[in-house]
């Protein structure tokens, strides 16, 4: 059967698998175990960021043992594989973060400039605190430092999709964590 035109291939745009499911499942489990400890009596929000951590979000919540609850702003950077010089803030939170102990879940800590914006935003609400989770930080030189307090995955400087991440609003619904062919984007 051949393609429609213009419909991209899934896992044969992949150059390399980084994580598969198992991995991505046994860390998350592992994140949410030290945040259940962390915030054992606390007043736990996590703030999701749109839309690639919806699935880390999702996942995450279900690992914490501790109650908790979540909320979403919608905050993005990127066009294609390269990130655009303005961040957009596109959907607010909606729940009264005053006083209590937020905790920000994005899918990736890379130039930073994304975060700080989300950082920025949820400490106008004077939450008690603010503490980060990213599934993956990328060994870049960043423009803007923050507290990253969890981190699921380290990898190198090569753009990556799946597990909620995107090329295009393409390739989120994949298990895995992969490598996107540069051939995909030259
Ligand atoms: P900054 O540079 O602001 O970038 O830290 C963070 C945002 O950019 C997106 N991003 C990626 N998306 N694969 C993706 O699918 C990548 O390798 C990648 N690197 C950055 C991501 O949405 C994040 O919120
Ligand atoms: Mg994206």
């Amino acid at each position: 059967m051949t393609r429609p035109a213009g419909v991209p291939r899934v896992h044969e745009d992949l150059s390399e698998v980084l994580f598969d499911e198992e991995e991505i499942r046994a860390a998350v489990e592992r994140i949410g175990a030290r945040i259940s400890e962390d915030y054992r009596d606390r007043d736990l929000v996590l703030v999701g960021v749109l839309k690639g951590s919806l699935f880390f979000l999702a996942d995450l919540s279900r690992a914490i043992s501790v109650p908790h609850q979540f909320d979403l702003v919608g905050a993005h950077s990127y066009r294609g594989v390269k990130p655009s010089e303005q961040v957009t803030v596109d959907k607010d939170i909606s729940l009264d973060l005053r006083g209590r102990d937020v905790l920000i879940v994005e899918d990736i800590y890379d130039s930073g400039k994304t975060l700080k914006v989300v950082y920025d935003m949820v400490r106008l609400y004077q939450p008690a605190n603010v503490e980060i989770c990213a599934l993956i930080s990328k060994n870049v030189p960043r423009e803007a430092d923050l507290p990253v307090k969890y981190v699921a995955f380290e990898i190198e400087d090569v753009f990556v999709v799946g597990y909620g991440l995107d090329y295009r609003e393409r390739y989120r619904h994949l298990k895995c964590i992969g490598a996107l062919n540069p051939e995909v984007y030259e």
